[in-house]
């Protein structure tokens, strides 16, 4: 999918998105989630240490003793994590049974409000809790209460892994969500490059069908410009046949009458005008040729079976030259990107001058290679002379040998070929035999 593609853009809008979105998502959930859980910490420890202070109380030798344990069962596991201290310096040290190692510093209690920090514990960084009371006699007692960082590590990251599982899945959801909005969204364009596709294979002549409303404006601007484009066509082909049409009669009118200028021996003057007549009725022929071939289908691709186009045009091949054998070797599905019409008024071309020049076969083949279509046309007749190859494509041009036609047919048959972005070319014959003419289609 490329980059310059709308289904490659709108992929990576969603992409980024749901990235920047999930990740917002992420972040402050993990933020909000620590606040909370550390605060909720900070106040269970606060009422521990609270507690620890109101179970305190000196005994007859200003040591510090206990009245009972901790409500909170953790401090009294060996190492659990929980640990509390009670020092009255020079009088000793009360500590948790948990505490089975280590000490707490007390100084880290050194004011009669609560402090908290994090400090070395005996099982690692742990938040330490303090506070210092008065004692009569001495100096204060310090208070202290710790509890392994750790736990608290623990229960963020455990949430944390789970929200980034469920968010993965969620944006695997969005994502593919995503995608299916996309193809849905975008399958008016497939429809519309389906319909352009009909369009130049030729077996359409409009974009049809219905559009969402913003697409539905240009296919109907795009219908306006075709039709309009066709009316310029016709109206060029029926104009360009009128005037044909047209120079006709004045033309076999000064045909009439140079020929009467002949008989009447005046043959210079004659000549002039029943050669400039001739010439132009050819081109009159050529160009009405050329109006009556699909030009207006230049640019599509239609599609014609040489199995259908053929077998006619052989029919009326082997009438018009009895006593030559016309031998076609193709592919029954084999297909020229062309109108059935036009590909039809080239091989006639190219199947009567072969038919008029061989001395008893023509052959036709036909190729599909990596470099397109290639329709051979080979006779046993005299051949081309090489430096006639091009000569024979002008218009009018025929040999000397006097069996020549119009000399229209190859100039047509080139000239509709190239429309299709294809050529007739004089091929190279098998060798000392014939001519070979290669119709090449791209
Ligand atoms: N297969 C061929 N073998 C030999 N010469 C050929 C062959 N095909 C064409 N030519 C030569 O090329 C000339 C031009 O051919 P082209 O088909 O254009 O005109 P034409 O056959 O003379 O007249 P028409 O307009 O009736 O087709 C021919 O007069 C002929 O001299
Ligand atoms: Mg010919």
């Amino acid at each position: 999918m490329r980059l310059g593609s709308l289904r490659g853009r709108f992929l990576l809008a969603i992409l980024l998105w749901v990235m920047v979105g999930i990740g917002g998502i992420w972040y402050s959930s993990v933020r909000l989630f620590t606040g909370h859980v550390e605060s909720q910490y900070h106040e269970e420890l606060e009422v521990h240490v609270r507690e620890l202070g109101g179970l305190t109380s000196l005994d007859a030798q200003g040591r510090p003793h206990l009245a009972r344990p901790l409500s909170d069962p953790r401090y009294a596991e060996p190492l659990s994590g929980f640990y509390w201290q009670i020092t009255r310096p020079g009088f000793g040290t009360l500590k948790s049974p948990s505490m089975t190692r280590g000490e707490l510093d007390y100084d880290i209690a050194h004011s009669p409000s609560i402090l908290h920090r994090v400090a070395n514990g005996p099982t690692g960084p742990a938040i330490v809790y303090g506070f210092i009371r008065e004692a009569p006699g001495g100096p204060p007692l310090h208070f202290v209460i710790a509890t392994d960082e750790r736990h608290l590590q623990r229960i963020i990251s455990a949430f944390t892994r789970e929200l980034t599982v469920w968010l993965a899945l969620l944006a695997l959801a969005l994502l593919a969500s995503g995608l299916a909005i996309i193809t849905f969204g975008l399958r008016p364009f497939n429809q519309l490059s389906r319909a352009i596709d009909a369009l130049r294979k030729g077996e359409r002549r409009r974009i049809d069908g219905r559009y969402p409303d913003e697409i539905e404006a240009v296919v109907s601007d795009l219908n306006a410009y075709i039709d309009r484009n066709a009316e310029i066509v016709e109206r060029g082909r029926v104009e360009a046949s009128s005037l044909a049409h047209s120079l006709r009669t004045p033309l076999a009118v000064i045909t009439d009458e140079a020929e009467r200028l002949l008989e009447r021996g005046q043959s210079d003057a004659a000549k002039v005008f029943l050669d400039q007549s001739g010439r132009m009725q050819r081109q009159i022929d050529y160009h009405l040729a050329r109006v009556r071939s699909g030009g207006s289908k230049a640019g599509m691709r239609p599609q014609a079976r040489l199995a259908e186009v053929l077998p006619p045009l052989l029919d009326a091949m082997r009438r018009c030259h009895p006593g030559k054998r016309f031998v076609a070797a193709h592919s029954a599905d084999a297909t020229l990107a062309m109108d059935e019409d036009d590909l039809s008024e080239i091989l006639s071309n190219l199947l009567d001058n072969a038919g008029k020049w061989a001395a008893s076969e023509v052959r036709i083949t036909f190729a599909q290679g990596g470099s397109g279509e290639r329709l051979l046309i080979e006779d046993d007749g005299p051949g081309l002379a090489p430096e006639n190859h091009e000569a024979v494509f002008g218009v009018g041009h025929t040999g000397s040998d006097g069996n020549g036609g119009s000399g229209l047919g190859l100039a047509i048959s080139r000239a509709i070929a190239r429309d299709y972005g294809g050529d007739v070319q004089i091929g190279s014959a098998a060798a000392g035999s014939g001519a070979c003419l290669v119709l090449l289609l791209p």
